[in-house]
């Protein structure tokens, strides 16, 4: 029953929004309690909200987790475990193929701090050994890769760590805990960008991690201390969002396979990369891992190169160029200028990010106005 006098004793059916910044406590010994974990309470948003506490219960329940911690973007959430766990001088093995603002942190940042990070091949089962030769804290993958969806085997790779007492993170962004529970899979940490396809409709930055046992107490303090918080609306929004969230990554699947086998027929298309068609190089894999599709990302490349890009993006505007993902409609990013923007050219040349690659977030809209929209930019 509510304590809100307004309310008597009728429940709102959607959980109110905690639009506080800061809570008002009856006395001292109500604050002990309260910060001592013996009775439920907030006091400062930075620390804790209702909404993010919500929000994180049911994602944790959602990924297979003990506990799951929101923060107020997915690069806060790369951060916060970082900084939870590893300590100046420790050492990190991270894949060589992590969207490029995540191969910034570990490459360029941390290094300031001194912490050194190995990028190997992940995919490369005897590379990730090898690099073992040293210790390492973190072992750091994407599920499925930005943008070119390579996969890594997770179970695999938990066994590895484990056997050198290295905790691996999952960044399941792209796969979203529909298609892959990290934490089932033996991973340490789940990661994901709330942006994306769990918040849904692109009007939250928020992240999240999850995780079983320990581990929790740091993380909520690396949170507060370093600011990397959420706000209630944003959290607010995205439980809207996570309500939908099967139902869209069914649809957003589905059409993506559709779309891509049909973008594979049409003229002026070099490659289609979708990990549900048999000529991509971790199909198998995926195969393997996934049982409820291959997910609603998809790559497509031009030819003609940035000029090519730049034609297709003037002629077909119902396909926004919009350098996110997991919108309901469909978008598209051009992953060598904004994702990866700040990634080396040989670098991007060795990933194959391409001048005229292009990366398609599927919708949920009928795919017959998808690829109506996208023939306007194929001509
Ligand atoms: C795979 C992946 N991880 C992490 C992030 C960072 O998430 P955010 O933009 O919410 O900080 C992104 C953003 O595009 C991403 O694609």
């Amino acid at each position: 029953m509510s304590t809100d006098p307004l309310l008597g004793r009728s429940v709102p059916l959607v959980p109110p929004l905690y639009q506080s910044s800061v809570y008002t406590l009856p006395d001292l010994d109500v604050l002990d309690r309260i910060v001592n974990l013996e009775e439920p309470g907030f006091i400062y948003a930075r620390d804790g909200h209702p909404n993010a506490r919500h929000l994180a219960e049911q994602l944790a329940a959602l990924e297979g987790g003990t506990w799951a911690l929101v923060c107020g973007s997915g690069m806060a959430a790369i951060s916060a475990i970082v900084l939870a766990t590893v300590q100046a001088g420790e050492r990190i093995i991270a894949s060589n193929r992590l969207y490029g603002r995540t191969t910034q942190l570990f490459g360029q940042e941390l290094s300031r701090f001194g912490v050194k990070t190995t990028f190997v091949d992940t995919g490369d089962l005897e590379q990730v050994r090898q690099a073992f030769r040293e210790p390492a804290k973190l072992l750091f993958v994407e599920t499925m890769s930005n943008p070119l969806c390579r996969m890594v085997d997770v179970p695999r790779l938990a066994e590895i760590a484990h056997q050198h007492e290295c905790l691996l993170v999952v960044d399941n962004t792209f796969a979203t805990p529909v298609l892959l529970k990290p934490l089932e899979r033996g991973a340490d940490f789940a990661m994901e960008s709330l942006t994306k396809m769990i918040g849904g409709h692109s009007d939250v930055t928020l992240g999240l991690v999850a995780g079983r046992g320990e581990h929790l107490q740091a993380m909520s303090a690396a949170i507060s201390i370093w600011g990397l918080a959420s706000n209630p609306f944003d959290c607010w929004l995205a439980g809207r969002g996570l309500a939908t969230l099967p139902l869209r990554m069914k649809a957003a699947s589905a059409n993506a396979a559709a779309m891509a086998d049909w973008l594979a027929e049409q003229r002026g298309i070099k490659r289609v990369v979708y990990p549900g068609r048999a000529d991509h190089p971790d199909h198998e894999l995926a195969k393997t891992l996934f049982t409820e599709g291959f997910g609603n990302m998809l790559c497509f490349e031009l030819e003609g190169g940035r000029e090519g890009v730049n034609r297709f993006l003037r002629l077909a505007p119902g396909v926004p160029f919009s350098p996110s993902l997991g919108n309901t409609t469909t978008t598209l990013s051009h992953p060598g200028s904004t994702s990866h923007r700040y990634v080396s050219p040989a670098e991007k040349k060795r990933q194959g990010i391409g001048d005229g690659l292009i990366r398609l977030s599927v919708g949920v809209e009928e795919l017959s106005h998808i690829q109506s929209e996208m023939k306007r930019g194929l001509v």
